[in-house]
């Protein structure tokens, strides 16, 4: 048996970057995550930080490799009728701009940083059940990685478990709504060896939908294009892909993929989803457990530092005093700016997107939107700001 003051599941962005924060306050966690260390820190993900995430880790001490290796946008391309538009988020909102430094590589230094404070990260440590929420004492149960049963004994828990994780369902099902859709269409993500073939990622509106074109690393590119859901990669050969892909940014200024060896190639279905209220007694959700946003727009991983900014306000307040009134209000606090987030994602991949059911008058509106957007300074002001995102609170 186990006690802390914060039982935290899951080790993703949102559990490590609170409980960092926490330690600040002299506040102790205990992280229970089931996956493996190894697994993680190979698991290949998206990457753009917003200002203010890479700002939180520069207060926590965690931002000298992304200093040293994440690379500064300070732009990005609307491609559309064949032609690069530009977006300039340094321009356009006064010198914010965005960073590409993939999650998995957060992730690693921020296992690494709650390590060498000594913070305990349970791996390989699967949740049973989380029980007894609704009072003061609530107790997580899981199976170390040694398939011993144990529990931790807290007096908060943390539900950052991602979308299908033990934390969600501990909240009874008639006191939370959920609110979800789902679109018709996935993504088809692949990682290929070449050279970059734009300084700044291209999110491509094409008849034959849409396309992304980002990167990796010099030498490794990641780029998507929309699919059917229900496709599989293995009907995809290297050359059908390039060939797609080449398609998509095809254009009268002749622009091309610069190709290479593709390594992984993955399908990543499309919903939106919110949990309403994200706490329940002393169960409070953050990241994924609590929402989900499709892809376009990368707001995913900031709105779970967003959610444990609040949390970590909150319960430093309680831990202090016993003050709950932030605890209390931190669902409509996270809220804002999750629902915020849900109409940026849900916009740019609506007007970004090919839908299988789509008209004429359909294609001819998405197009007047993008000429909007990239013509007018108030509407791409608007998309800058919320791309490189608000301060947290
Ligand atoms: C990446 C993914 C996104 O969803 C996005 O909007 C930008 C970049 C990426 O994987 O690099």
């Amino acid at each position: 048996m186990l006690r802390t003051q914060v039982g935290i599941v899951g080790a993703g962005p949102a559990g490590l970057l609170l409980s960092l924060m926490l330690q600040r306050r002299g506040i102790d966690s205990v992280i229970i995550e089931a996956r493996d260390r190894e697994a993680i820190e190979a698991t290949i993900r998206a990457g753009i930080l917003e200002q203010s995430t890479v700002d939180l880790m520069a207060e926590l001490g965690v931002a000298d490799r992304l200093r040293r290796e994440g690379v500064v946008h300070e732009g990005t391309i609307l491609r559309f009728g064949g032609r690069n538009h530009r977006i300039d988020f340094k321009e356009l909102t006064g010198g914010r701009v965005a960073t590409l430094y993939p999650q998995h590589e957060v992730l690693k230094d921020l296992i690494a940083a709650r390590l060498a404070q000594g913070g305990r990260i349970l791996f390989g440590t699967k949740v049973n059940e989380v029980a007894d929420v609704g009072t003061a004492a609530p107790v997580i149960r899981f199976a170390g990685a040694d398939g011993a049963a144990g529990e931790l004994r807290c007096d908060v828990v943390i539900g950052a478990d991602g979308s299908y994780g033990a934390c969600r369902p501990a909240i009874p099902a008639d006191r939370r709504r959920d609110f979800l859709r789902i679109y018709p269409f996935g993504w088809f993500g692949i990682l290929c060896e070449a050279p970059v073939s734009s300084e700044e990622l291209i999110y491509a509106r094409h008849e034959r939908g849409f396309a992304l074109i980002s990167s990796r690393t010099p030498e490794v590119q990641r780029m998507y294009f929309q699919c059917d859901p229900n496709d599989s990669v293995e009907n995809w050969s290297e050359d059908r892909i390039w060939a797609e892909l080449q398609a998509r940014v095809a254009g009268e200024d002749g622009f091309r993929l610069k190709q290479g060896r593709i390594f992984q190639k993955n399908i990543v279905p499309m919903r939106s989803f919110v949990c309403e209220p994200m706490q329940y007694g002393r169960l409070f959700l953050a990241g994924d457990a609590a929402h989900a946003v499709p892809p376009t727009g990368a707001k995913g991983l900031n709105l779970a530092a967003s959610d444990v900014w609040h949390l970590d306000r909150a319960l430093g307040a309680f831990f202090a005093d016993g003050s709950t009134a932030l605890m209390e209000g931190y669902s409509a606090a996270a809220l804002r700016r999750v629902w915020r987030a849900q109409h940026f994602s849900w916009w740019m991949t609506s007007m970004l997107h090919r839908f299988p059911d789509a008209s004429e008058f359909d294609d001819r509106r998405q197009l007047a939107e993008l000429e909007l957007v990239t013509g007018t300074m108030p509407a791409a002001t608007s998309l800058a700001q919320t791309y490189v995102g608000m301060p947290f609170g």
